[in-house]
């Protein structure tokens, strides 16, 4: 069979024969056994719904066992033959390339070379799933490769519900991830409903398709790590030989030390798990490795002294780094930590004192003793930053749920009000106000037809668009302008293209407007191919995140996520070709709700109109809600874009005098 046709038949018609994992390869771990045994049953009975009855004896066995042996059913015996890759678009058998690009978005999320447990199509943060199951991938493909442009495609938590009749403006993909009622929107809800085969987790661009490996992740970094210096140093002042230490060199949190050398500073990485740190060495992403703290505590000194540009990966605790820097009177200039907060009971936060395989038998044999472990280190690593910040450290909380879970077990890390924290998160000092209040945020692009040729052109056309803009760019944005220019320069040469052929930069509005209007036209010309235009879903509009993206929002607001369902609604009826929404991404299940786009861009008028309003309302809905919320940056923005655009009419704050305020109810 060749791969169209293998596409075109979803479920084969005979039972495929049983497979066993490779081995050496980066499995998903364990899930919790948490189904009673008539819920167990439960789960095979909703696995059994996608085969034909003959197979069910034989598959009810198998499915049993996987549930045992790890917690959920995979269906691995369907996982396909062929290469999982982003193919060429003209490689996927469809009748409108709009499908076509949607199949290409899947495969790429599925790339061995791009996701980190590919064998249980998670994309990436351990938990972050395209699908639940290979049926759903399967039949999911059958159904993008027979849709025409006048049907949509409607995903239950990667369960395809079907095709309905809709129209060709309409969006060909509608995706829910971990949808729930909000009173059931706890972790353990999560466990339960995802090995029952009912919900998944689908993280931010794991589950909506948009995933584009590393470069997204270095580029964000790389943007807070410059800013974070801007807020403390001088103007005169470059961060060479100024010290960003932090923790974490995992999927996310491993683009650190990249994003300190592109910023230019002294970057101190401690991570507990020693692969997880040579992995990084071994791909040029962290210069040094040391495993010694001694020797850490020298070559820190001396890198200051030699105001180096290096990146260092600390084989060890973090909590060791932060208690001997302050006894050595080592000061770090920017501090921050990108464990992973999100699950710190299972693997995600390791204590101090305890070995790193110690640790993970205790989290076996005894969960309770760990997490106490856990809270305890807890504590004392948010002790050692506050005697670093009382001498002058800049701490921010990276995303992670660090304050977070630090409050919940009873760390000094509340401020004198007891409700908000004592440091702020990178989006309510850095990214919110420098960048997601004037619209600024995660925009990207790949190139559909895996050219080469066609991502240089279009980084070119890109960087072409963002230096005429900046020219009329008013001085509140200018920084963000050529913070941009110069990395869609540099883009290339940074070597961060893994799988598809994207790009990511930075663009408020009228830059990403711009951008995609150059690129239509360089498809009509026949100059490049087609273009799938998106985002993360970390973006100015697309995620309600109360620590996170919303965190700078200060009137109460943010633990609302009306922006976020209004994002996904608006987008969809303005010409987006798929768009998602998801409970959980980053943060954690419960705590996030988030949604992006993916669009086509085909050389038409149609595609010009399409993107004009669509991608003028994903940026602005957010700004709208920013600057209702009285943050000074986004009333400016949207004032701005009001003057430029008559018929945009947004409800502005009068703002109130705070002395108004203080006696009122004394
Ligand atoms: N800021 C953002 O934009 C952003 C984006 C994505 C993810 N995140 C969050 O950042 C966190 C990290 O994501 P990731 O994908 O890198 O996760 P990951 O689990 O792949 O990596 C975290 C690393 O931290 C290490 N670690 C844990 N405890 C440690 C300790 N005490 N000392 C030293 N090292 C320790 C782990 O061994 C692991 O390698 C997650 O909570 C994620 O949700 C933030």
């Amino acid at each position: 069979m060749t791969f169209k046709e293998e596409i075109l038949q979803g479920i084969p018609d005979k039972l495929p024969l049983k497979k066993s994992y490779p081995k050496d390869i980066n499995r998903a771990p364990k899930r919790k056994d948490i189904l009673s045994v008539a819920e167990k049953q439960l789960a095979i009975k909703n696995a059994l719904r996608y085969f034909t009855e003959d197979w069910h004896k034989e598959l009810a066995a198998e499915f049993a066992n996987e549930l045992k042996e790890f917690g959920r059913i995979y269906m691995y015996r369907f996982k396909p033959n062929y290469k999982i890759f982003a193919r060429p678009i003209s490689a996927y058998p469809a009748k409108t390339k709009q499908a076509a690009a949607i199949m290409l978005m899947i495969q790429n999320n599925l790339n061995p070379d791009v996701a980190q447990h590919p064998e249980e199509l998670i994309t990436y943060g351990g938990n972050g799933a395209v699908f639940q199951n290979w049926a759903q991938y399967l039949l999911v493909m059958q159904y993008l490769s027979t849709m025409t442009n006048k049907q949509t495609l409607h995903l239950y938590s990667g369960h395809p519900m079907g095709l309905f009749p809709s129209s060709k403006n309409a969006p060909r993909v509608v995706v829910t991830n971990g949808m729930v009622i909000p009173n059931y929107s706890k972790p353990n809800d999560w466990e339960k409903m995802n090995a029952l085969g009912v919900t998944q987790y689908g993280q931010m661009t794991a589950g909506s398709f948009m995933y584009i490996g590393p470069q997204g992740i270095v580029h964000g970094t790389t943007i807070t790590v410059m800013n974070a210096f801007r807020k403390i140093l001088q103007k005169e002042e470059n961060p060479n030989g100024k010290i960003f230490l932090t923790a974490g060199l995992g999927g996310m949190s491993g683009a650190q030390p990249k994003a300190g050398n592109i910023a230019g500073c002294i970057t101190i990485c401690a991570e507990v798990n020693p692969k997880a740190a040579t992995k990084r060495h071994e791909q040029g992403w962290v210069d040094l490795l040391i495993d010694d703290i001694d020797v850490l505590v020298e070559r820190t000194r001396m890198a200051k002294k030699n105001n180096e540009i290096v990146s260092i990966a600390f084989i060890g605790n973090i909590i060791n780094v932060w208690e001997r820097f302050d006894e050595e009177k080592i000061c770090s200039h920017i501090g921050s930590d990108q464990t992973s907060l999100h699950i710190p009971w299972t693997g995600g936060y390791y204590p101090a004192d305890i070995s790193y395989a110690a640790s993970n038998i205790l989290i076996r044999e005894n969960p309770e003793l760990f997490k106490e472990k856990v809270q305890e280190s807890l504590r004392r690593h948010a002790k050692s930053i506050n005697n670093h910040t009382k001498k002058g450290t800049y701490f921010f909380d990276y995303g992670n749920a660090f304050l977070l879970e630090s409050s919940r077990a009873g760390a000094n890390v509340m401020a004198e009000n007891n409700i908000d924290f004592k440091y702020p998160s990178y989006v309510q000092d850095i990214l919110g106000p420098m960048c997601f209040d004037y619209g600024f945020g995660p925009f990207r692009w790949v190139c559909a037809t895996g050219k080469q040729e066609d991502l240089d052109k279009t980084d070119k056309i890109a960087a072409k668009v963002l230096k005429k803009l900046m020219k009329k760019s008013p001085a509140e944005i200018k920084l963000q302008m050529q913070d941009n220019i110069t990395w869609i320069k540099n883009a290339k040469s940074n070597k961060m293209v893994v799988g598809s052929k994207a790009r990511i930069l930075y663009a408020d509005a009228s830059g990403r407007i711009k951008i995609a209007k150059a690129f239509n036209k360089a498809i009509k010309k026949g100059k490049i191919g087609v273009v799938i235009l998106g985002r993360d879903h970390h973006d100015v509009s697309g995620t309600d995140s109360p620590f996170r993206e919303t965190s700078n929002i200060y009137d109460g607001s943010k633990f609302t996520a009306d922006m976020a369902i209004h994002n996904v609604i608006g987008d969809s009826f303005r010409g987006a070709t798929w768009v998602s929404i998801h409970n959980g991404g980053g943060v954690g299940w419960g705590e996030v709700i988030n949604g992006g786009f993916g669009m086509l861009l085909n050389g038409t008028k149609t595609a010009d109109k399409k993107l004009k309003s669509m991608l003028f309302y994903d940026v602005n809905n957010g700004i709208a809600r920013r600057s209702w919320a009285r943050n000074d940056e986004a009333i400016f923005a949207i004032k701005r874009e009001m003057e430029r655009t008559p018929n945009l009419k947004v409800t502005l704050p009068n703002l109130v005098k705070e002395n108004l305020l203080k006696n009122l109810f004394s």
